[in-house]
């Protein structure tokens, strides 16, 4: 039997509740398919900094790359917020993407017609929305050097420093247009071209690119216009793909179409082996959600699909996946919602019930 060492890193806030649904799932696919995971844990963000002083141990990192994926919950939260500390929740999650190479964030945003009602968006603009966003992980404006901030005779300064390299920007871009290949054939690249130069850069290999993908359609679109886009035909979108910083802002937004951000999950992906697994790291992409930790309420959807996409991406286990998949859609369509996605008319639900509402469909 092949063994899937996984790490589990919970985090702060909702992260660690929403794990705990996640690994009910998981049991919950063992039990259907004979399968056996391992599972090792470790502290990060701001509950690694209260223990141990610092967000992500070196021995964590060690752990992460032994292990087939990371399942991660979400760090930071009040406690860390000082604007002046070195020491801060957010350095576990960029280390852990920088550590292990995880260049390609995928978010998928597709929006449940179930759940129509539940977005603030009209639901004749939602309709037949089933996109991917693709974001640059570990380059950009998020790692470049200088960055850092001192003060003179004019006071305050800081300074924060976008670089991108063409092996970068063409290993993204190929991710983009690989996937586009395997929908709908379409791809949106965004830049700020008439601004930044890295953007000139990045437009102009992807470009080059699509004269070896010419079954793929590429558009380029200005960050701005895509903002607007987003929110007024976001069902013409296929596959987009951007770098760091604004695919972490579009994907916020993005998430306002399916409802809640509690719906959505994301892959971060590295380098793939022939058979396209490889490690990876897996997390919903809401954050820790200090205003309602510890009340039991929050949804962990996002959670249990992003452990759908670790048994997809990392663990080649596609039909389990697939499974994982089925069962939230069936509870779902029995009506079951969690309060952020709640409408009135279904049965709202906690975290520990929704999961085993999943778990017990998929049991079955
Ligand atoms: C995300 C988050 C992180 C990011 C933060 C916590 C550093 O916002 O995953 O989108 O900006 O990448
Ligand atoms: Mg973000």
């Amino acid at each position: 039997m092949p063994a899937y060492p996984i790490l589990l890193a919970p985090g702060d806030g909702i992260g660690p509740e929403v794990l705990e649904e996640g690994l009910k799932v998981l049991n919950a696919v063992e039990r259907r398919f004979g399968h056996e995971f391992q599972y090792e844990n470790a502290l990060v963000g701001g509950a690694a900094i209260d223990e141990y002083g610092i967000a992500l141990r070196d021995d964590t990192l060690d752990a992460a790359s032994r292990s087939r994926a990371v399942l991660f919950g979400a760090v930071g939260g009040p406690k860390w917020d000082d604007p002046q500390a070195s020491v801060r929740p957010e350095q576990a999650i960029l280390g852990l993407r920088k550590g292990l190479g995880l260049f390609a964030n995928i978010r998928p945003v597709r929006v449940n017609p179930l759940l129509l009602a539940d977005s603030s968006i009209k639901s004749e603009v939602l309709e037949g929305v089933d996109m991917v966003v693709i974001r640059e992980l570990t380059g950009g404006i998020y790692f470049g050097k200088p960055q850092k901030r001192w003060e003179n005779t004019r006071g305050r300064q800081a300074v924060d420093t976008m670089r991108y390299s063409e092996r970068e920007i063409e290993r993204i871009l190929r991710t983009g247009f690989e996937l586009a290949r395997g929908r709908r054939g379409k791809l949106t690249s965004v830049d700020k071209a008439n601004v930044l130069d890295t953007s000139r850069l990045w437009r102009e290999i992807a470009t080059e690119l699509a004269a070896e993908y010419r079954d793929v359609e590429l558009e380029h679109v200005l960050v701005d216009a895509c903002a607007m886009h987003l929110i007024t035909h976001p069902a013409t979108f296929d596959v987009i793909v951007t770098g760091n910083m604004f695919g972490d802002i579009l994907t916020d937004e993005a998430s306002v179409l399916a409802g809640s951000m509690g719906m959505l999950p994301s892959a971060s992906l590295g380098r793939r082996r022939r058979n396209g697994t490889g490690i990876g790291m897996y997390e919903p992409i809401h954050g820790t959600a200090p205003d309602i930790a510890g009340q039991g309420i929050a949804n962990p959807l996002a959670m249990i699909l992003s452990v759908a996409l670790m048994l997809r991406h990392s663990l080649a286990l596609e039909e389990e996946a697939a499974a994982i998949e089925e069962a939230v859609d069936g509870v779902l369509a029995e009506g079951y919602r969690t309060a952020d996605i709640e409408s009135g008319s279904g049965s709202t639900v906690d975290t520990t019930r929704m999961g085993t509402l999943v778990a017990e469909r998929l049991a079955t």
